[in-house]
């Protein structure tokens, strides 16, 4: 079995209750953090850690506490995002609901580093059940001195709110959240400012994903090296793999980072196989928003060495041969589905999910979505591939928030690598469009 770090006691009955929890040596980083560390020693050993930020973007966590601006008299925020909604991510859901009390370790521990004295879990709007495990979570924990004024006699005060997300996958996107949790419409801001320099109520903030801030309390127990030294390279630690699809067995799996592609597919430990009588087609390895890869080109680098999962193996190749790790949502296809119905599938998701503040992105996702939505049902014609792969590239880069390049990427990446079968789709419309058709090669 791999290195555990967050599901290390998943199945223990009760951890989801403080008293479980605390005998399985819960909230002993907080004991340890508060009465024997200085905040600047936290952020210290997270550092050290070299754990980068889990939501998708891989940002290296201590740097990012370490940009906080500390005016004088200004209160500093930790905003937990919790609004999990990219398609295929499901690992932030997963730990809330099993494990809540690891999320809430990790934030105290994370506001004492930061100086924050009111932090927020923003939470998914469609996860109301995850809401009530917090809120309950948070109320045990005060119940034993680890919330509130004067935590554990050290002076230190902390108050935790739960807030329910405004309902939109954008909301999930960092500045979008905080104008959401202001009680604003969850509009992407310009960066710079970054939040660490004006975020929530225009005061420094640090907004970091339900994984990222749930590692802090394994880091602070065991010191930032033994963390480092799990994973490979500057892929230090365990993350956490949605996995789904045309698998034996998908589900939510903590892998150490360095794992082959190959072995997490295949392995009984994990994925299991493809589905009996099927054989592997592609994978979308960091949720929908990345770049999707063919069988081969997911198993092995260009040199023939296999890919493994982390966040420099997987990206090997650029945008030509690679992907993301991002999320970690890890969607497999086998050789039953459709790659033209299923890059529509993500571009309608795109074009709803679009804020329209930019026109690239508001105007770019409809175009897309309205070409794919033709060529899969029989109507495209020739200048449609290269018309996509043009809007792809206006919308790249172009726009105020990822929202527009993870619109862009899956599009792009399909017909890079799986441009035939768009050709079919236009060359032979009868045949495309019957129920259940897919693209057998030539
Ligand atoms: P980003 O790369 O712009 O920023 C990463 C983090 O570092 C942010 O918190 C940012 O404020 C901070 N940062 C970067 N440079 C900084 C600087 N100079 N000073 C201070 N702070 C700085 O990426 P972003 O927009 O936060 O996230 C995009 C990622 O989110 C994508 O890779 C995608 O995979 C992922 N995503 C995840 C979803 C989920 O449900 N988990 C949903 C949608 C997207
Ligand atoms: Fe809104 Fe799209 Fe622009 Fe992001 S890229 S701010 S979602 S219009």
């Amino acid at each position: 079995m791999g290195k555990k770090i967050l599901l290390e006691h998943i199945n223990v009955p009760g951890i989801e209750t403080y008293d479980v929890y605390r005998k399985q040596g819960g909230y002993t980083a907080v004991e340890k953090a508060l009465k024997t560390m200085t905040p600047d020693e936290v952020v210290e050993e997270v550092k050290k850690s070299g754990v980068r930020g889990r939501g998708g973007a891989g940002f290296p966590m201590g740097m990012k506490w370490s940009f906080l601006a500390k005016p004088e008299g200004v209160p500093r925020y930790l905003v937990c995002n919790a609004d999990e909604s990219e398609p295929g991510t499901f690992k932030d859901h997963y730990l809330m609901k099993n494990l809540p009390h690891v999320l809430i370790e990790g934030m105290i521990i994370s506001s004492y580093a930061l100086g924050a004295n009111k932090s927020f879990i923003y939470v998914r709007g469609e996860l109301m059940y995850v809401v009530r495990i917090l809120e309950k979570a948070i109320a045990e924990a005060k119940a034993a001195g680890f919330l509130g004024k004067n935590i554990l006699g050290t002076g230190y005060d902390l108050e935790l709110v739960v807030q329910p997300g405004g309902g939109a996958y954008i909301c999930g996107e960092e500045t979008a959240l905080l104008e959401s949790l202001e009680g604003k419409r969850g509009n992407p801001r310009n960066k710079p400012p970054f939040p660490a320099v004006k975020g929530l109520y225009q005061s420094p903030t640090v907004v970091n994903n339900v994984e990222s801030i749930a590692t802090t309390s394994w880091i602070i127990n065991n010191g930032g090296e033994a963390y480092a030294a799990i994973g490979i390279g500057r892929s230090a630690g365990t993350k956490l793999i949605s996995a789904s699809g045309h698998i034996k067995k998908p589900g939510v799996y903590e892998i150490e980072l360095g794992v082959p592609v190959e072995e997490f597919i295949y392995s009984d430990e994990w994925c299991g196989g493809i589905r009996d009588g099927h054989h592997l087609k592609a994978v979308v390895a960091g949720g929908s928003s990345v770049p999707i890869l063919p069988a081969n080109l997911i198993l092995k680098l260009a040199n023939g060495d296999p890919r493994l999962m982390t966040y420099e193996s997987l990206s090997d190749g650029g945008f030509q041969t690679g992907t993301m790790l991002g999320s970690g949502g890890f969607i497999v296809f086998d050789e039953t589905s459709c790659i033209v119905r299923n890059t529509w599938n993500f571009a309608r998701f795109y074009h709803h999910e679009s804020c329209g503040q930019c026109s690239p992105c508001r105007e770019g996702t409809g175009w897309m979505e309205r070409v794919l939505h033709r060529i899969e049902y029989g109507h495209g014609n020739q200048h449609d591939i290269d018309l996509l792969v043009d809007v792809a590239k206006k919308i790249e880069g172009n726009t105020i928030c990822p929202l527009g390049d993870a619109a862009a990427w899956p599009v792009a990446s399909a017909i890079r690598h799986f441009r035939d079968e768009f050709e079919w789709h236009i060359t032979n419309p009868s045949e495309a469009t019957q129920p259940g058709a897919v693209f057998k090669g030539d």
